[in-house]
């Protein structure tokens, strides 16, 4: 029986998870999971929302740690998440994707001489100005399980050096909630509500801090907005760091004069399903965004110069526009005139399966023993 402390944290966190708790909960001979929530994010419909909508269990542990610099942050996370595994004393901490809660986490284990698996091990943009790209770097440098989402990023852990024992390809744990909320996201009645019904529309979010803390950048950004909105509607629900930038920057009267960029409150899981599911295109700066619409086969521009996930661009609808005013409404307008193309090319392993795959590495590596650091 493994005890496995799953670890979630941010908004991007909880569709990860979701599947392999439900997963563990299923095979409950083999596993004993227990849900961790360090409090990165907190507000109801940041955190509150995705649980209700996603189906996980109330945390067994909240840390409450909220927001703060990064240093700030990363080391709150670890001094609460410390004692928690001690007294849990797990067989396996499990920790997702690239957010600050991921590398803390992974930090106080490797100290402790805890095994750690990472899911979505392996992603990089190469730039490491991007806070998320240095949480990926390093935890992935000490966790003991590697599990990637893709090919690519099996090459990228060989070429930093990582045995390859300690990597195992998986697939895109966010599909599984991807694909097994579809049908239920259909009860959702945002589009109705915002009036969207049988018209194109986009779908747009923006919080990366290259394009939100930089008021030139977000500038240029909104520019190319105002241009877009005079074909479609742009709806767009606003991140709590975005919407902290646009008072900041005196943006909110720039942002009124465009009527057709309607700014709304962050969604939940299924209702921005809904939304983005039905949109005629969607533009992002978020790296999940990127994966989802090229599951479900929806034209997206990544507002950035880089992704982590090329998958998406090689395989997927994904097109890297950057964040030039010129080049992103071409882009906008090229997806407009092209015909509706709704065949989803999907990458392997990207099938709904990933958890169970997820749940027999951690098996396996546990019965052969290799990768791990010994003591226990
Ligand atoms: C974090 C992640 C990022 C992820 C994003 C998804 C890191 C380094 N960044 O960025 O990878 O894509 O989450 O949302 O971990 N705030 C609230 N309520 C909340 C949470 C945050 O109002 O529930 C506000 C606070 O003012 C906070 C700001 O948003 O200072 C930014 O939050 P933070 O968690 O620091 O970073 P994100 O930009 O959300």
């Amino acid at each position: 029986m493994l005890r496995v402390l799953n670890v979630v944290g941010a908004r991007p966190n909880f569709m990860k998870v979701a599947p392999i708790v439900e997963a563990m909960k299923r095979r409950a001979s083999a596993f004993t999971p227990r849900v961790v929530h360090t409090g990165q994010h907190y507000d109801a419909q940041m955190s509150d929302a995705f649980f209700r909508d996603l189906g996980l269990p109330e945390p067994d542990v909240y840390l409450g740690v909220g927001s703060g610099s990064h240093a700030a942050q990363t080391a709150a996370v670890m001094k609460s998440f410390e004692p928690v595994v001690m007294e849990e004393k797990p067989d396996w901490v499990l920790v997702v994707g690239d957010v600050n809660s991921t590398l803390a986490c992974a930090l106080v284990c490797s100290k402790l001489l805890i095994k750690v698996a990472h899911v979505e091990a392996g992603l990089r943009s190469r730039d490491r100005t991007m806070p998320e790209e240095i949480n990926r770097l390093l935890t992935d440098q000490i966790a003991d399980l590697l599990l990637t989402p893709s090919r690519d990023a099996d090459e990228n852990l060989l070429a930093e050096g990582i045995p390859e024992h300690r990597i195992r390809f998986v697939g895109n744990v966010m599909i599984d909630s991807l694909f097994s909320q579809l049908k239920r996201a259909e009860a959702s009645t945002v589009r109705e509500d915002l009036g969207l019904t049988g018209k194109d529309y986009a779908a747009l979010t923006l919080h990366r801090p290259s394009n939100v803390d930089d008021a030139v950048t977000f500038k240029r950004i909104l520019a190319a907005l105002e241009e877009i909105s005079q074909r479609l509607p742009i709806i767009f629900p606003v991140h709590p760091r975005t919407r902290a930038r646009i008072a900041e920057f005196g943006f909110a009267d720039l942002i009124e004069r465009v009527p057709n960029l309607r700014l709304i409150e962050p969604l939940g899981y299924l209702d921005f399903l809904r939304l983005y599911s039905g949109a005629r295109l969607v533009l992002t700066d978020s790296g999940g965004i990127q994966e989802e619409t090229t599951a479900l086969g929806i034209p997206c521009l990544t507002l950035r110069e880089n992704t982590e996930r090329p998958i998406t661009v090689e395989m997927g609808t994904n097109i890297i526009v950057g964040t030039e005013t010129e080049r992103i409404t071409r882009a906008a307008f090229n997806v407009l005139a092209a015909p509706r193309d709704k065949q989803a090319r999907i990458p392997p392993l990207w099938d709904g399966h990933t958890a169970d795959r997820i749940l027999d590495a951690l098996l396996e590596r546990e019965g052969n023993g290799k990768g791990l650091k010994g003591v226990k």
